[in-house]
């Protein structure tokens, strides 16, 4: 019996999700522990792209039963609609279950969303606008609606008459926009209910069955650690815990559970939305990396910032999470530079410093201290070998190894699930 956690350690869009599905043919339960449809994971099988915003990014590997866990917000009118696509390809969905215990992002937690970032005008977070904090913020303060909600649909009615009530007060009074329909969001959620009803579970219970039965477990993460609402650049953050401490709370199993964190790491950093972003390149670099890494949100399509790979934010991934493991994406993409810049401190007020301050204003002060790598200049997407691999393309592997304390156990040249140097067997 084995668990495995996979882990953004930047801003997201680092590779996870094509990760996570390389890993799942050898894993009986990939399970999704927090973020919603914020999250786009892009898997790609001979060519075929497919995204994921919802579904954990097992679900193209059969075997493996694919879990939406508890601490998971689910827009039920997303799931099911990726629910159908996939479908219309031909996949077979008997692998899906959804916790009881999911909170369900509900279509004023959408507009509410919308109508805050509007009114914080230039200082808005720059969300997704799924919705995502507006949910996670009535599950703390208890009017959230979860998906075991659904299956006693008298007792759902009734709460969110009452939900509903204060909501609608909020978006009439505060922001002069139309209210929700109670009746009409009563018939809209009755329709889920058919259709998600036989997929619901006790995440917690079956997932603590499955590891005593020696089975293997595989959590996914979206988003990230620089994402993460207690330790990501605040307010620029997304509203859950995206490390590997957040298994914890949003599986239901204690810590014991997780023996390997892998943390995915891209090349070189990307961000989107809004908030500090040191290394970010605002020339024709930046607009190069975008380019050649196709730099685009796979959730809203908005293009990601980019710059060069910031080591001090791994460092801190590394010592958040508990990493044990990293893999290393998008290697390919850097494969046109002479040189690639590292960074490897800070310089805050003229002071060398190696950690992330906690204060918008000071991030934003911050200057990256690089070191220089010597670039390859040579196409490495068909490598399938560490010595398939040019001495300098080596050397920033080896750098990165040496200066986060981790060693890479995978190395992605390709978006493809084939395109991969494995450099350790977890399995
Ligand atoms: P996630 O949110 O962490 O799952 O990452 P996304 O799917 O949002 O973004 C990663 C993008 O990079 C996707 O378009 C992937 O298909 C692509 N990708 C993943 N690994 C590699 C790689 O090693 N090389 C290249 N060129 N593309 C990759
Ligand atoms: P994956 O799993 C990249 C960002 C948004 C915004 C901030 C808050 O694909 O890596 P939210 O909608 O969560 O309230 O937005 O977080 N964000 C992501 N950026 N990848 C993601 O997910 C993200 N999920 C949220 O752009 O800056
Ligand atoms: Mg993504």
């Amino acid at each position: 019996m084995a668990g495995y956690v996979v882990v953004g350690t930047q801003w997201g869009d680092e590779g996870k999700g094509k990760i996570v599905d390389v890993l799942a043919k050898d894993v009986d339960m990939v399970v999704r522990f927090q973020g919603g449809n914020n999250a786009g994971h892009t898997v790609v099988v001979n060519g075929e792209k497919t995204i994921l915003h919802l579904l954990p990014s097992g679900i193209l590997s059969p075997n493996a039963l694919c879990v939406i866990g508890p601490g998971v917000v689910v827009d039920p009118a997303v799931l099911i609609s990726e629910m159908e696509v996939l479908k219309s390809h031909g996949l077979k969905l008997d692998h899906l279950r959804i916790s009881d215990r999911a909170h369900l992002i509900m279509p004023y937690h959408i507009k509410i969303d919308a109508l805050q970032e509007g009114r914080l005008a230039q200082n808005k977070i720059g969300t997704t606008k799924r919705g995502i904090g507006p949910c996670y913020a009535d599950k703390y303060t208890r009017i959230g609606l979860r998906v075991g909600d659904l299956k006693d649909f008298e007792y759902f009615k009734m709460r969110l008459k009452n939900v509903l009530a204060i909501k609608n007060e909020i978006i009439t009074k505060v922001y002069d926009e139309k209210p929700f329909d109670y009746d009409e969001l009563v018939e809209t959620f009755r329709t889920y209910k058919k259709i998600l009803e036989p997929m619901i579970i006790d995440a917690s219970y079956d997932i603590d069955k499955a590891l005593k039965e020696g089975k293997n477990i595989l959590f996914e993460g979206a988003q990230a650690n620089m994402l993460d609402i207690n330790y990501g650049s605040y307010p620029y953050v997304t509203s859950s815990s995206p490390t590997s401490a957040g298994v914890l709370t949003g599986v239901g199993v204690g810590p014991k559970a997780l023996d390997h964190v892998i943390g995915v790491v891209k090349a070189y950093s990307t961000r989107v939305g809004e908030g500090p972003f040191t290394t970010e390149l605002l020339d024709e670099n930046g607009e190069r990396l975008r380019t050649w890494g196709n730099e685009y949100g796979a959730t809203t399509g908005r293009p990601r910032r980019c710059g060069w790979l910031d080591l001090v934010v791994l460092k801190q991934a590394v010592r958040i999470n508990g990493l044990t493991d990293l893999v290393l994406t998008k290697l390919d993409v850097l494969s046109r530079l002479d040189e690639i810049p590292v960074c490897v401190s800070y310089c805050l007020d003229g002071k060398e410093i190696d950690y992330l301050p906690s204060t918008t204003a000071e991030c934003e002060r911050l200057e990256a201290n690089y070191v220089m790598l010597k670039g390859w200049k040579k196409d490495i997407s068909k490598a399938q070998s560490l010595n398939d691999l040019p001495k300098e393309a080596q050397d920033y592997i080896h750098f990165i190894e040496k200066e986060s304390g981790v060693k890479i156990a995978l190395i992605s040249v390709g978006p493809d699930r084939n395109d991969n140097i494995i450099t350790k067997n977890f399995f």
